[in-house]
């Protein structure tokens, strides 16, 4: 990987071990922006912040990053760029795939795929169902990417839905109008429905065994909670019906995928009201490794797991867990202040980057 004007750094380079690479430094070092920068070499989207303009390194113009591949005998170069051109345009992202510019890194079939886990991910577990449910949504476009439209689709019918509903309201449109609608919602509506599902019970039961290896107290199991009990199209459109009057009070729909959960479970309870702190964390590493796993047997690739700050919080025996799950196969790269922290961090299977402001400094090298 290599950086150009990313948050601290001017110009670095670094190179990643085939299986576990750990980044470590002091507070401040840059440990989070290395992680941030690999991921966003590879997707264009920064997982902490929407905002690009936070990429760029004070006082500089536009940030770079390019990420080379070498998968198997197949190498691949990708590139994001963010900030002005020297003219001092507007600032815009500009994405190559192999040196041809993309609009859609995200739809490059050779980049990798990458799972996160910072602190902040954490929400994913309390925060509010609509996270949950673009987590779910982002699965099922790693697992059948030629399917990730189903969800567009369905926003975008649901939208139309959305704007008749408040026509009518206002007394500018007819309710005869809604009925076609109805009908492509509840196609698009059923598709998501279906492909959720099909998801979760593949993920459900990795998801389980992994909170157990992570030795996490009482048994993890994940949930997927459609509102709609239709079985088909029609069945669906009598529910949309019956929801009519309420829907027609608020101007939208209150009925369908979008108001569906994945419930997050320790021994039946919702983690979100009743977990603790590390509970939640083990549970959302035990999601994004049984995610790795289906990935892996689905699409025959592993993501590439970025862990930030989550060995100093598990206690010594659940480190070790982590690093034996992390090393049995892929490509993962941990952030620590401590490198005491990662068990076998010192092993010769493993590379090293010390980072310090502005600097990568590759201390070792695993093949
Ligand atoms: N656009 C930017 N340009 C220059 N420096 C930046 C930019 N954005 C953030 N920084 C600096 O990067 C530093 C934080 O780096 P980072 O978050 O990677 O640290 P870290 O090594 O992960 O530390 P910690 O161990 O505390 O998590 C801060 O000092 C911050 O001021
Ligand atoms: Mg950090």
């Amino acid at each position: 990987m290599q950086l150009r004007d990313f948050r601290t750094y001017a110009r670095a380079e670094a190179h990643l071990g085939q299986g576990l690479t750990v980044v470590h430094g002091p507070n401040g070092a840059g440990k989070s922006n290395l992680l941030e920068a690999l991921y966003f070499g590879c997707t264009a989207r920064s997982p902490r912040t929407h905002n690009e303009r936070e990429l760029v390194r004070f006082g500089a113009q536009a940030a770079r990053v390019v990420v080379k591949i070498a998968d198997g005998s197949q190498e691949h170069e990708l590139s994001v760029g963010f900030g002005a051109l020297a003219d001092g345009s507007r600032a815009t992202k500009r994405m190559t795939a192999d040196g041809a510019p993309v609009e859609r890194l995200l739809d490059v079939p050779d980049r990798p795929l990458m799972s996160v886990f910072m602190p902040d991910r954490l929400e994913l577990l309390k925060g509010a169902p609509t996270l949950r449910r673009a987590h779910l949504d982002q699965f099922v476009a790693a697992i059948w990417p030629a399917r990730a439209q189903v969800r567009r689709e369905y926003s975008r019918v649901l939208a139309q839905r959305n704007a008749l509903l408040s026509r009518i309201r206002h007394g500018r449109a007819s309710q005869a109008t809604l009925s076609t609608w109805d009908r492509e919602l509840a196609g698009k509506a059923l598709a998501l429905r279906d492909l959720r599902s099909d998801a979760v019970a593949l993920l459900a039961p990795g998801f389980t065994e992994r909170g157990a290896q992570l030795g996490c107290s009482g048994e993890l199991t994940l949930e997927y909670r459609p509102r709609s009990g239709a079985c088909d199209e029609e069945e669906f459109v009598a529910e949309l019906q019956q929801r009519l009057p309420g829907d027609l009070e608020r101007g939208f729909s209150g009925h369908g995928p979008h108001r569906d959960e994945l419930a997050i479970l320790r021994d039946g309870r919702e983690l979100r009201v009743y977990g603790s702190q590390g509970e939640q964390r083990l549970a959302l590493l035990a999601l994004l490794l049984g995610e790795r796993a289906v990935l892996a047997a689905e699409r025959r690739r592993t993501p590439v797991m970025l862990l930030d700050d989550v060995m100093s919080e598990l206690d010594s025996d659940r480190r070790e867990l982590l690093a034996r799950e992390l090393s049995l196969s892929g490509q993962s790269v941990i952030a620590t202040t401590d490198l005491g922290h990662v068990p076998g961090a010192g092993d010769a299977a493993v590379t090293r980057l010390r980072v310090s402001p502005g600097a990568i400094l590759q201390e070792a090298l695993a093949a």
